[in-house]
């Protein structure tokens, strides 16, 4: 039997890296088009004769009756069409993913600087904008809100409190050995997708309306367009190509826009397209939240947890939307890697008065995780320890193990059922030479004043699925031409992660035909219905599924067509390297499918998957939430100067368990980009609202993102060997958020080199982004509490 029968008879059981398309590293698919400048975003769609541009008026005021808006000035400026307020909405005023807390235009009331009150439509994007700072609003300002711990102090909140317990909290924090208590900040952090957001509303007979849009939500754009139109969703067609990044941002705030686009169009009757630019997206859109932590940790002699008290309070902004599971995903991954038998988390999502905050990279996971993190980070000096050792005293138990000593459970009641955290850091240590680095670290702070350096070794574990049990659906169809060719649909969206890529890679192998065979076309509404977003790092698990079920509809058909061509059992025939094999006979795929196709055999499918064995009670916070858990960890290495604030990573060590990768170039630009992406958000990404509630970095003039020069000169990718225990599309595992997480050993690693200002005898107060202001601050308190004592 050769490796092609094996592949056939076991499809799904084997190991897939020797075949032809799935487990190589596959160039992206639309690589050659990205570096040719021949990839079509949304932007390059070639206009239709008669296009309009639309530029939406912003609120200058954080919280504001209106009392009157003169937009006089607004419609005699050059070029301008139309002017719409909320009153030209032909629906409803709303775009909320959750609640309908999310007007598309301000009725009356603002909320934030940035907010919408009214859409400008010229003759050219320039002329929109301009026209749009003319208008004339009187407002009757009211008190504003700020900060979450404002909003807390005031008890505004977006949505009610959450609540998960487990054990005794209270009572072994009373006994515990030792406590700690103390506060944390980690700010929040812009998605800066490269292509802004965008829509392209273009008007069809019959009340239509079909929307180009860069989103990773087509289904939910096209529920909002409809809702604004007062249309039905079969009246609405949205189409995604692909975007120019997303990261989250859009997800649900994709919405305002192609909602804006959508009435202005309708209102018109001609195409309209409406663009942010930069500035205005960043004063419009919703971010990651920042959060502000007090925390209660109980421990013993080893640094083992025995009790963790933790109130969050994220910033939501004016409005819920996705706010609320935005915080359980931070309330299920306060635990990260580690065993927390008495907890008690309070989640708070702050009502303020900014942006509305939003899906970013991790969804909250990265700010529940980091705080466990930090905290681990202040037993271990408390002890004097290094913290490595703390975080292994911490890990989750082995699997197996059953009963109440077992340390597999989560707080909110998921089993960890492949815990590989201790083999996988293990590993780590070895191969960056963890302990080696550490004593030549320190024997480096010995003989330096000013520099010093700082290393730290970090875990994740992160959930892998929608909290939202429904969510965790997926539909494809695969089309076999006569040729002999494959195009497939499917639901999710093409961001850069490379989804299209490995679905195509699925569907190729499943069929045995070379991937160059294989097409993935736009994401479109009226293909597949009521998708999900591409969200929570789960589109090639759902949509590989979805399009791998399709594929297989569609072989076992040509199966059936070869076996009696050939003379054999439909068992017998093997999809591979292009041709379709019987034993010694063979023939082409494409031969195969054109007598398949005079013969009148169905030569597509759908195909569709749900996640198994999720479920949730959100009420308790408690259930299965995830079909598995991802795990990686990292060392990083820096250097401070302790005179300025400045940094520099030296070297970062990365290690993920992707599975059995379907992917492994892909995957591993996923683990780079998330690491460099996250090292921005805790170093020098940092929002800055002034007392008035205007954000003051609104462009990369004043908002740092990292640049190639910040990525470190040793920087070391590897997949840890590994296989799904779950069974997941050819056993891999998802990759696009959890190495957001995987630079808390950069900004922890910050916090070593300043701890050891005072000799690693105080827990440096280091606030997250430590941007050189932020370093300088820990240092100098350092200073002082170790020149008092
Ligand atoms: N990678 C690129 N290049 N661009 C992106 O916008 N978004 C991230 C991640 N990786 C993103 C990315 C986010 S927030 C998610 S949820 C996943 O990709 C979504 O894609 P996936 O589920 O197919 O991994
Ligand atoms: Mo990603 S934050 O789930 O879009």
């Amino acid at each position: 039997m050769n490796q092609h029968t094996e592949a056939f008879l076991a499809p799904l059981a084997q190991p897939p890296h020797d075949w032809a398309a799935v487990g190589k590293p596959h160039p992206h698919e639309s690589a050659r088009l990205h570096v040719t400048g021949e990839a079509v975003y949304t932007d390059d769609i070639p206009e239709l004769r008669g296009t309009l541009h639309a530029a939406l008026g912003l609120s200058q005021k954080a919280h504001a009756r209106v009392r009157a808006i003169d937009l006089e000035k607004v419609k005699a400026a050059p070029g301008v069409k139309a002017v719409f307020t909320a009153a030209d909405i032909p629906g409803d005023n709303e775009c909320g993913a959750i609640l309908h807390d999310d007007p598309v235009l301000a009725d009356g009331l603002v909320q934030y600087v940035g907010q919408p009150l009214f859409i400008v439509v010229a003759d050219s994007h320039e002329l929109a904008r301009r026209a749009a700072r003319l208008a004339v609003i009187d407002y009757e300002e009211l008190p504003a809100i700020l900060t979450p711990r404002q909003a807390h102090a005031a008890q505004s909140y977006v949505l009610p409190p959450m609540h998960l317990s487990r054990g005794e909290p209270a009572i072994a924090l009373a006994l515990a050995p030792h406590r700690l208590r103390g506060q944390f900040d980690v700010g929040g952090q812009e998605q800066f997708y490269l292509e802004g957001q965008i829509s392209y509303a273009i008007p069809k007979e019959g009340r239509g309306m079909h929307v180009y849009c860069s989103t990773q939500h087509p289904s939910e754009m096209q529920h909002h367009v409809a809702t604004v139109l007062g249309l039905a969703s079969h009246d609405v067609l949205v189409e995604c190509r692909r975007m120019g990044g997303g990261f989250g941002g859009k997800e649900s705030q994709s919405a305002l826009w192609a909602c804006a686009a959508a009435v202005a169009a309708a209102r018109l009757q001609r195409p309209v397209k409406l663009r942010a630019d930069r500035d205005d997206d960043m004063m419009v859109t919703g971010k990651r939240h920042c959060f502000a932590y007090d925390y209660e940790i109980g421990y013993d002699d080893h640094g083992r947890i025995v009790a963790a008290k933790i109130e969050m309070i994220s910033r939501a902004g004016f409005s819920a939307d996705l706010s609320g599971p935005v915080a359980t995903r931070a309330v299920c991954h306060f635990d990260n890697a580690y065993y927390l038998s008495d907890v008690d988390i309070r989640a708070m999502c702050g009502k303020t008065n900014t942006q509305s905050n939003t899906a970013f990279r991790g969804f909250g996971g990265p700010q529940g995780a980091l705080a466990i993190e930090y905290i681990i980070d202040d037993i271990a000096r408390h002890l004097g320890r290094d913290p490595l050792e703390i975080r292994r005293n911490n890990f989750y138990g082995p699997s197996d193990e059953e009963g109440p000593q077992a340390r597999n459970v989560t707080h909110y009641g998921q089993k960890v059922e492949d815990n590989i955290i201790p083999a996988l850091v293990d590993q780590l240590e070895r191969s960056s030479r963890y302990q080696e680095r550490r004593q030549a670290v320190a024997a480096f702070n010995a003989g330096s004043t000013v520099l010093k350096k700082g290393l730290a070794l970090t875990p994740v574990k992160f959930g892998i699925s929608f909290n939202v049990p429904h969510l965790n659906q997926a539909g494809a169809l695969v089309h076999v031409y006569t040729d002999g060719s494959v195009l497939v649909n499917h639901g999710g969206t093409e961001m850069g992660q490379g989804l299209n890529t490995k679905v195509a890679q699925v569907v190729a192998h499943t069929l045995g035909v070379p991937l160059e065979r294989v097409r993935c076309s736009a994401t479109d509404t009226s293909k597949v219905a009521n998708t999900s977003a591409t969200a929570a790092s789960t589109g090639s698990d759902l949509n590989g599924k979805a399009a791998q079920d399709a594929a297989l509809q569609v072989r076992t058909r040509l199966a059936q067509v070869a076996a009696t061509l050939l003379g054999v059992e439909p068992t017998a025939v093997r999809f591979a390297d292009g041709r379709v094999m019987a034993g010694a006979q063979s023939m082409a795929f494409a031969e195969l499918v054109m007598k398949a196709y005079l013969q009148r055999v169905q030569l597509w499918s759908d195909g569709f998957y749900s996640t198994p064995k999720v479920h949730w009670d959100a009420k308790r916070m408690h259930g299965h939430p995830f079909f598995y858990f991802a795990y990686a960890a990292a060392v990083s290495e820096v250097v401070i100067d302790t005179l300025t604030g400045e940094w520099k990573l030296l070297q970062a060590d990365l290690l993920y368990d992707a599975g059995q990768s379907l992917n492994p170039a892909l995957d591993i630009g996923q683990v780079e980009g998330g690491f460099i992406q996250g090292m921005g958000w805790l170093t020098t990404e940092e929002l800055w609202w002034n007392k008035d509630g205007k954000l003051m970095t609104h462009a990369p003039s004043t908002y740092k993102i990292p640049a190639i020069s910040d990525c470190p000169a040793r920087l070391r990718t590897e997949l840890f060997q590994n296989r799904n225990v779950s069974d997941t599309i050819h056993r891999s595992k998802a990759v696009g958020e959890p190495p957001l997480l995987l630079p808390f050993s950069v900004f922890l690693a910050i916090r070593d080199a300043v701890s050891a200002v005072g000799g690693h005898r105080v827990n440096p107060p280091l606030r997250a982004p430590a941007t050189s202001e932020a370093i300088l601050d820990a240092v100098d308190a350092v200073r002082a509490a170790t020149a008092s004592r």
